[in-house]
């Protein structure tokens, strides 16, 4: 259990399920991209601990790289995505796997992945570590999902509240 700024979280999601779920969808990106060179797109800060360690189980040729998202009203689940700051290489032809940490309305990838896709990549597809179906308000197809859970508010393995709490190997929930 921690409490970050008066708010308690208690134990979700083991640390040890999270390693092992993150192998299993690298085995699965290693035989769908068998003959690619991917390129990781990871949407920042969250997915910071997430990329990682789904890149050490990758065996095929890949890259990386990183990005942030702004959006026009700062709060996160109902601003519209405003612009991608720091993507500093072309995706233009390029098989491009989103890395995200949480997809919850699904706005932000909506908007990001539209305007990836005006760069004019070969392929995109999604991986997310966490997704909650029931906040889902946009038609995204999320090709690897660690874990589909309810509609609340998780910390923890690179998720923050209020930018705090995200140095934990495991994630934990807002308790109710
Ligand atoms: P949308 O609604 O656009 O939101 O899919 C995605 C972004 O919102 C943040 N988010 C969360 N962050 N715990 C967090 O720490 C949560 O439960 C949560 N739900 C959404 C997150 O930044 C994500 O990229
Ligand atoms: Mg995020």
């Amino acid at each position: 259990m921690i409490t970050v700024n008066n708010k308690t979280f208690v134990p979700f999601i083991e640390a040890e399920a999270i390693q092992t779920r993150i192998q299993e969808l690298a085995e699965q990106i290693n035989q769908e991209y068998a003959d690619k060179k991917p390129l990781l797109v990871v949407v920042l800060n969250g997915a910071f601990l997430f990329a990682a360690d789904l890149m050490k189980h990758l065996t095929i040729p890949c890259e990386i790289t990183f990005l942030r998202v702004s959006s026009y009203q700062g709060t996160e689940s109902t601003g519209q995505l405003k612009q991608i700051l720091g993507l500093s290489q072309s995706v233009e032809g390029r098989d491009l796997i989103v890395v995200e940490d949480i997809v919850d309305t699904g706005r932000t990838l909506f908007d990001l992945c539209d305007q990836l896709q005006q760069q004019g990549p070969a392929s995109l597809t999604i991986a997310t570590l966490l997704f909650k179906p029931e906040a889902l308000q946009k038609p995204l197809d999320l090709h690897y999902v660690g874990f589909s859970i309810e509609n609340r508010f998780v910390l923890g393995y690179g998720l923050d509240y209020d930018g705090l709490g995200r140095n934990t190997p495991n994630i934990l929930v807002l308790e109710s």
